[in-house]
This record gives structure tokens, C-alpha cells and sequence, in this order.
């Protein structure tokens, strides 16, 4: 069978690393979660002095930006991708309130997003991978063969994205995530480079009444009517 590039891209928080992640197990496929590598430059940011309450010192990130290694790794035991930052696992530190709330300002900024998106596309050249982000469709890989744009209410994303929080021990406030969810969406959606937007050649999945596994039954079904094609 014909491999294939698949694209999901979405709202901050509606299960698209999920849904990603269950649909490239399922078919014997790669996960990339270019979130994830954004996440990565944030906490480098951050824990190198370059973001502080002053804001982001760009020229300092652009100097250094080439010294930034983002690399993934497979969990022996879960299989789950790992998130690794010049050899170093951060997969749970990417994921906290602190590197959500700078994590939209580094993504806007057009040097940043050149360097990741070659290190996403050389990713992408052998084909047989699922990649989740905000442009992936768009920017990324506007070749691929099966594209999908997945949203949700800002409220069903704040829940999930707390919940989740919340589950692996983080003391958080409902209120506090609501926010950061609408504030990524307005940054993303408003930025002047690939800001998010849905490709013409997109499917629209609204997933606010879906549950996991009802999604990856429309998931594959998808896939099979494009690789069958
Ligand atoms: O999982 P969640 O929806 O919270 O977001 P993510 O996929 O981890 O991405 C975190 C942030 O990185 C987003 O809010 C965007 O600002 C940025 N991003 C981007 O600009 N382009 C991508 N392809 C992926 C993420």
C-alpha cells in the first residue's frame, strides 16, 4: 500500500497529539508532534535567561537558535514518542502551565518556525508519518495526501487539557487554563507568519461530542478511502 503524509492540525488542547497518536499505532505509522518542538524552544528560553519578565530577548534565541537540538525517542515501555532537548528528557517540563503561557510567543517568531519547519520536513521525507501542529496542512507539508483541521469549544479543550494537568499531579486552577487556551488560539490565529487556519483541502473534525475511540474509527476510515484512492 501507497504511504502516505498526514496532517492534523487544530485549536490548542482538542486531542490532536491524541488522536495523532492513536491513528499512527493503529496503521503502523510515525507520530511527530511539532508542538512539541515549539514547547522545547520555549523551555530552552526559558531556562537560559533569554525569556524573562522583560519578555523575550530575540536576538539573543536567534544567535543561539542553531544550538537547539529537539529530537524524539520512542518509550520502551509505553512506546510513547519522547520529547528530548539537547539529549536531555523533557517531555513532562514542555508540558506545564509556565512553558503553555510562553510558548505562542516563540512560535510567532519567523526564524524560530524556519528552523523547525526544516527539521519537520527532513522528518516528513520518507513518507508514512502523521504530524500534528498548527500549519502542518498549510506551511509544513501542503502535499500531503490526507489533511484534517480539529477543533472543539474553548470550554471541552480547557477541561481536557486540565484534567489531564491534573492527573499527572498538577495543582491548577480550571479558570487560569480557560485562559491560556484563548490566548494560544488568538496568537496563533493572528500572527503574521502561517498563523493557524484550516487548508481549503482540510476535512473539518469537531470533536466537542466524540469520544476517543469513535474518532479513530472516522480517522482510519478517512485513511482508508485516501490510501485506496
Ligand atoms: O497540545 P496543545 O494544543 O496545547 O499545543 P501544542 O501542539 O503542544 O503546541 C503548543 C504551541 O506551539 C501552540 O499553541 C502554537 O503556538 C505553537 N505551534 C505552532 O505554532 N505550530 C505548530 N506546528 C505547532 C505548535
Amino acid at each position: 500500500m501507497k504511504k502516505i503524509t498526514i496532517a492534523i492540525d487544530g485549536y490548542s488542547s482538542c486531542g490532536k497529539s491524541t488522536m495523532a497518536k492513536a491513528l499512527a499505532r493503529n496503521i503502523g505509522y510515525l507520530y511527530f508532534d511539532s508542538g512539541a518542538m515549539y514547547r522545547a524552544v520555549a523551555l530552552y528560553s526559558m531556562q537560559n535567561g533569554i525569556i524573562t519578565a522583560e519578555g523575550i530577548d530575540k536576538e539573543r534565541l536567534r544567535e543561539e537558535i542553531g544550538n537547539i537540538k529537539i529530537t524524539f525517542c520512542a518509550d520502551e515501555e509505553t512506546k510513547n514518542s519522547i520529547t528530548y532537548l539537547n539529549g536531555v528528557n523533557v517531555e513532562k517540563e514542555i508540558r506545564s502551565l509556565e512553558v503553555s503561557q510562553q510558548v505562542s510567543h516563540v512560535a510567532a517568531l519567523d526564524f524560530v518556525r524556519a528552523a523547525l519547519i526544516e527539521q519537520q520536513r527532513e522528518m516528513g521525507k520518507a513518507k508514512g508519518i502523521v504530524m500534528d501542529g498548527r500549519d502542518i496542512g498549510t506551511t509544513v507539508f501542503p502535499n500531503a495526501e490526507l489533511k484534517i483541521f480539529v477543533t472543539a469549544s474553548a470550554e471541552v479543550r480547557a477541561k481536557r487539557r486540565y484534567d489531564e494537568l491534573v492527573a499527572r499531579g498538577d495543582n491548577l486552577d480550571y479558570n487560569d487554563i480557560l485562559a491560556n487556551v484563548i490566548e494560544r488560539d488568538h496568537i496563533d490565529r493572528t500572527r503574521e507568519v502561517s498563523p493557524l487556519r484550516q487548508a481549503e483541502d482540510a476535512l473539518l473534525l469537531d470533536n466537542s461530542e466524540m469520544t476517543i475511540e469513535g474518532q479513530l474509527e472516522w480517522l482510519k476510515e478517512q485513511f482508508k478511502q485516501r490510501t485506496a484512492e
